[in-house]
């Protein structure tokens, strides 16, 4: 990005899946904590970021205050700060947030300002009641079919512009629920990241409906720039070990942004191999920068592939039916003609030099992450 930011997807920790909006300055410091702890942080997960809710009232000088949840908001930043972690926030181009709290709308300047003065290395920009302003605008200009989409745009620069001119370095993550394929013009104005669907929740359904939705987006993802299919689930309990292990494996096929959603005090050991999974994590992390797309889909199997360095090829193999399904992959179709050396992520042993077709056997709902090389 323009900002120098975001090399590789992003990666780190957000209040909202868990807390949403009930979440505390003591949760937050808490969570700075656990990623240390757990060795999530030299994982490679390092924003801590307050969603939305954190906001209080704005003074006769529109300078927004915190509720009485967040005390101090440069003293939260500092903490973060102190155990080798970022700092990321939240607000809207709205004048009201999703929560209906107070939005930046008017107050672009002011607000990117203040997140400096916090150090906030971060922003989440989520568009919640800019939609009415939206609404209104289509319908002062009924024969303009850009007039929305146009005012979404000149929105979301405005913030971006507003924290160039801070002088510090911050990420700038657009939520807008992919409306109006934010892939293509959210590199122009900066973005590190975009979302590209609605809302994940703690389901199965929802989350492949998610993942399995980004085929054909890997075009759109570059370092600096990352398609965002929403925040994780992995550790909010209502999945299965292996629904998560799929939730996991689709997401850094995908480049994705890893930004754990979970209460992280709280974690099983399943959840914490499956969040600190080196290898899967590599696959995200790699360094060639590209997202991987759907190599083919027949009924409920599906086979996704991610160039990595080295000449290496990720394969996502995913079995979305009810019983256990084989699962294949011809290597002679990913490049590997003579074969090639494959290890098996979750099983985290090397399945050594094969040639041809590669055959798992997944469990329902299940998935396996593999990594070719030659
Ligand atoms: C909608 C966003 O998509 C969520 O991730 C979260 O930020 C909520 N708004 C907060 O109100």
């Amino acid at each position: 990005g323009q900002n120098g930011l975001a090399a590789k997807p992003p990666m780190g920790w957000n209040s909202w899946n868990h807390f949403a909006g009930h979440v505390t300055d003591a949760d937050v410091r808490s969570a700075a904590d656990e990623l240390v702890s757990t060795g999530m942080r030299d994982a490679g997960y390092v924003y801590v970021n307050v969603d939305d809710t954190w906001q209080g009232e704005r003074d006769a000088q529109g300078v927004l205050h915190t509720n009485s949840r967040f005390p101090d908001m440069k003293a939260l930043g500092d903490y973060i700060h102190s155990k080798g972690l970022k700092f990321g926030i939240y607000s809207s181009p709205g004048a009201k947030t999703c929560g209906g709290y107070a939005g930046s709308l008017g107050h672009e300047a002011q607000d990117a300002k203040m997140y400096a003065s916090w150090g906030v290395d971060f922003l989440k920009y989520d568009l919640c009641s800019f939609q009415d302003n939206m609404n209104q605008a289509k319908a002062e200009h009924p024969n303009d079919p850009n007039a929305a989409k146009d005012l979404m745009i000149a929105a979301y620069r405005k913030m971006g512009d507003a924290l160039k001119a801070t002088g510090r370095p911050i990420l700038y993550s657009l939520c807008q629920y992919g409306v109006d394929q934010p892939w293509k013009w959210g590199p122009g104005l900066g973005a590190n990241m975009w979302r590209t669907t609605d809302d994940i929740d703690d389901s199965y359904g929802r989350m492949i409906a998610i993942g399995f939705s980004q085929a054909g987006l890997s075009k759109y993802a570059a370092p600096g720039h990352w398609n965002d299919p929403d925040m994780l689930e992995v550790g909010n309990g209502k999945m299965t070990e292996d629904e998560y292990k799929t939730h996991m494996s689709l997401w850094v096929i995908l480049a994705a942004p890893l930004l754990a959603g979970n209460d992280l005090s709280k974690m099983s050991d399943s959840d914490k191999s499956i969040l600190m999974n080196k290898d899967a994590i590599a696959i995200d992390q790699d360094s060639l920068g590209k997202q991987g797309d759907r190599l083919y889909e027949s009924g409920d199997l599906d086979v996704w592939t991610k160039p990595l360095s080295g000449g290496r090829v990720a394969v996502g193999l995913f079995n979305r039916s009810w019983s256990v399904r084989e699962v294949s992959v011809d290597l002679a179709a990913i490049g590997f003609r003579n074969g090639g050396n494959v290890r098996d992520v979750w099983e985290q042993k090397d399945m050594g030099q094969r040639k041809g077709v590669v055959t798992e056997t997944l469990p329902k709902h299940g998935a396996a992450l593999l990594i070719v090389s030659k």
